[in-house]
């Protein structure tokens, strides 16, 4: 069996990076990968591949940055010609950017089938590109992952086929088991930055929503620096946001935020098990603040990640200006739970053994 897998972005690696380990151990399957190039930086990219092990992309077709349709246009044009060559059984995309959007036209238009890692999520805004990457991925997809099960309810709303969906639990949480230990082990982030353990909030800002409108941008980063002079607040700069902050003209000589590069996986989840709060709009961050039971708050007004509002675990901030009265209450606020939102941590061993199993009836029914 022959698996063509479509990453791009850096959640992609982290989610793929479980699911190639996995595939690994068995002999009949080969996995082609393809990097779309949409994230390039070394920070952005490489380093994931380099610390958790993904086999080094079999192609890289170097199409970051530009507009939504220039950008997810000139991917379709180059996978379409990937799958052509490559003729796989499967083509796997993961969650809900613009490359997994790429991804699963390309292949719906060829007739390959297509398995969605991370399907049904849902924030029901569909001014969020992400919303509309998910809605269409997940109409083409012939298997879709769901992590959790306000995914599969969403799904079946939407009249989806019950049997494509496939409950598997959420390959991040089993990342965060597998690297959770070695970030412990490894990282010295801490000692490197200059922050102590549980002594300052680890901040991440990076979506759309929030740092295309340059009033939205400036009223958040006002609140952080009021924030920042109260308490040590570390934020790994993401590309996007370190460009729009630049075109506002941010003066980061003369502020209390303490920012740095991005870091990579092992070295993040150091920082979030170690952080006294997490702040962010990132959606995996939201569920590795579970993970590693750290309070957080989130700066969006909805999330896909509905069960962790309402069990309490997180807080949507809707109104930025309360940001600094919530994080007094929130900070190094006792997360102790023992419930498994997300699955039992072997979400990937489902999911390749879901693709066997199909991959082998679709053949015994076409030979018959
Ligand atoms: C993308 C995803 C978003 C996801 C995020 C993860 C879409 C529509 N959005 O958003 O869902 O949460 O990735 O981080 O697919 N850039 C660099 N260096 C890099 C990567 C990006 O300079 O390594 C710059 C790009 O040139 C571009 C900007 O950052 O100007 C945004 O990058 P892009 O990949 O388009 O979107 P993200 O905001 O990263
Ligand atoms: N992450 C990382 N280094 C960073 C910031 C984030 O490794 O400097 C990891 C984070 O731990 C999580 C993933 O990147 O696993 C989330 O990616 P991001 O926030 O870019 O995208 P989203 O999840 O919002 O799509």
């Amino acid at each position: 069996m022959k698996i063509l897998t479509i990453i791009g972005a850096r959640p992609q690696f982290i989610k793929a990076a479980t699911v190639s380990r996995t595939i690994k151990n068995y002999r009949d399957i080969t996995e082609i990968i393809v990097h779309t190039g949409q994230h390039f930086d070394t920070n952005m990219s490489d380093v994931f591949f380099e610390e958790m092990n993904i086999p080094k992309p079999d192609y890289n077709l170097g199409i970051g940055g530009g507009t939504h349709g220039l950008q997810t246009g000139q991917m379709l044009i180059k996978l379409e010609e990937v799958i052509l060559e490559q003729a796989p059984d499967w083509v796997l995309v993961y969650g809900d950017t613009n490359s997994t959007l790429a991804g699963a036209l390309a292949a719906s238009k060829l007739h390959i089938p297509i398995a969605h890692i991370e399907a049904g999520l849902r924030s029901f805004n569909k001014k969020m590109p992400e919303e509309i990457n998910r809605i269409l991925t997940d109409q083409v997809s012939e298997i879709l992952f769901t992590p959790t099960e306000i995914a599969d309810k969403n799904l079946l709303s939407e009249g989806v086929n019950k049997h494509k969906i496939k409950y598997s639990g959420d390959v991040m949480y089993d990342a965060a088991l597998f690297y959770g230990k070695m970030a412990d082990d490894k990282s010295t982030i801490l000692e490197d930055i200059g922050e102590r353990e549980k002594e300052y909030i680890l901040c991440t800002v990076h979506r759309a929503e929030n740092t295309d409108s340059s009033e939205r941008l400036k009223s958040i980063f006002k609140n952080l620096e009021k924030i920042a002079s109260d308490y040590r607040l570390v934020i790994p700069l993401h590309p996007r946001t370190e460009k729009a902050l630049k075109e506002l003209n941010f003066d980061f000589a003369k502020t209390d935020i303490h920012f740095i590069d991005p870091v990579g996986y092992i070295d993040m989840v150091k920082l979030e098990k170690q952080a006294g709060l997490i702040i962010t709009d990132s959606g995996g961050v939201q569920k590795e603040a579970y993970f590693h039971k750290v309070p957080c708050l989130t700066l969006r007004n909805e999330t896909e990640w509905l069960e962790l509002v309402d069990k309490g675990y997180n807080a949507l901030i809707k109104n930025i200006d309360k940001l600094a009265s919530l994080v007094q209450s929130q900070w190094r606020r006792p997360m102790e739970h023992t419930e498994n939102l997300y699955g039992d941590g072997e979400a990937a061993l489902k999911i390749v053994e879901t693709l066997i199993r199909f991959h082998s009836e679709n053949s015994v029914s076409a030979s018959d």
